[in-house]
């Protein structure tokens, strides 16, 4: 992959959004006891990963949510996919808030329905919803459903609950459905506090909320979570995934994330710690040593989203200087078309390692 995007592969893989961290203790411990066990027989128990999850989000974020609302799904964009195609007929129009999460779009027009952009303004140095043209495009009746992301990856918002009645209002008004991915919601800086469209009760909305996948760098050995208040729409879905024997899940998944739920608090808050000192060591460096670029104020995710425009050189010129300090972004078209000059980073790394890198780069 690295060699496709840079032509390179000698680079720190800063581009993939996953962590270079061990997993927290007791994660470990869980799957070394099924290992040891060595027993695989059927065993499925996604009732008491729901119970682990209700409770993290009791405690972590002041967010009641109902163990009986939930249906598991393979990952988070499994969960995408089947809404789309729950939500939405084949050539409606689904938007999305650019720049974002790539997979969307993709998610979208594999279900050979029209993907529909409503870019994300910035003001005063901040990404904002902009609720004008969602007014405008929810009226136009070209819009069935749209995936929100909260918190948003690339830029690092995190919605506020403010931001989000407002949102759901205008859906509301115009009978459209929100699907709001909320893989990064355990990643949230201090000062800011974390909102789920799981909350509101009216209105065709749904999140994919629950999964460690982020949270506990265990992307490879999770599992998705479908959670809505509407009750003939989380029947239509919960009836979709049993037909297809969607929601078994694995014993590795399920005890892992019961055991990340109920017993990671303290990992998760050094990691937390760690990321807000990589953080600001990256903002003071970006101000002292190449002010001309433009790194956004990050709520939450461990992606920082940056802007190269301001240096002067082609986006082609910056991903050689990249190349150069050996640092691996994503490329920002990835997530719009318009945003050739930005690139994402994924901070969840050693910040010796990262302090390294970004002394190599040279753009002045
Ligand atoms: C916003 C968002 N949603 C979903 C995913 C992937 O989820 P899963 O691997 O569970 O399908 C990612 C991974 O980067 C992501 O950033």
């Amino acid at each position: 992959m690295l060699k496709s995007i840079f032509g390179a592969t000698e680079l720190e893989p800063y581009w993939v959004a996953d962590m270079d961290f061990e997993v927290a203790e007791p994660i470990i411990n869980e799957l070394k006891r099924l290992a040891i066990r060595g027993r695989f027989a059927y065993e499925f128990d996604s009732q008491s990963v729901y119970s682990a999850i209700v409770n993290w989000y009791q405690r972590r974020h002041d967010i009641s949510l109902q163990k009986e609302l939930f249906v598991q799904v393979p990952g988070v964009l499994t969960g995408i996919a089947l809404l789309i195609r729950e939500l939405t007929e084949p050539g409606d129009g689904v938007l999305i808030q650019t720049p974002v999460y790539h997979q969307f779009k993709r998610l979208i027009t594999t279900a050979d329905r029209n993907v529909i952009r409503s870019p994300l303004k910035i003001e005063d140095g901040k990404y904002q919803m902009d609720y004008e043209d969602l007014a405008n495009q929810f009226a136009s009746g070209n819009v069935k459903s749209m995936i929100l992301c909260n918190p948003h990856n690339p830029v690092g918002r995190v919605w506020s609950k403010s931001e989000l009645d407002k949102l759901v209002e205008l859906a509301n008004a115009h009978d459209i459905s929100i699907i709001s991915d909320e893989i990064h919601s355990d990643i949230i800086y201090s000062g800011h506090q974390f909102n789920s469209i799981a909350s509101y009760t009216e209105g065709n909305h749904v999140s994919l909320i629950g999964s460690p996948a982020k949270t506990f760098g265990m992307q490879s050995i999770s599992n998705g979570y479908i959670y809505s208040q509407n009750k003939e729409l989380f029947e239509r879905v919960k009836a979709v995934v049993d037909s297809m024997y969607l929601g078994h899940g694995n014993a590795m998944t399920t005890y892992a994330t019961i055991a990340a739920f109920s017993k990671g608090d303290q990992w998760l808050d050094s990691l937390l710690e760690y990321l807000q000192t990589t953080l600001s060591w990256i903002q003071s460096f970006i101000e002292k040593e190449i002010p001309l670029v433009e790194m956004f104020p990050v709520e939450g995710t461990y992606q920082i989203w940056l802007d190269f425009s301001k240096t002067g050189r082609t986006p082609e010129e910056v991903k050689a200087a990249l190349l150069e300090a050996k640092i691996g972004l994503t490329p920002g078209n990835w997530f719009d078309a318009e945003h050739e000059n930005f690139f994402r980073m994924n901070i969840a790394s050693p910040l010796a390692k990262i302090q390294e890198n970004f002394r190599r780069l040279k753009l002045n």
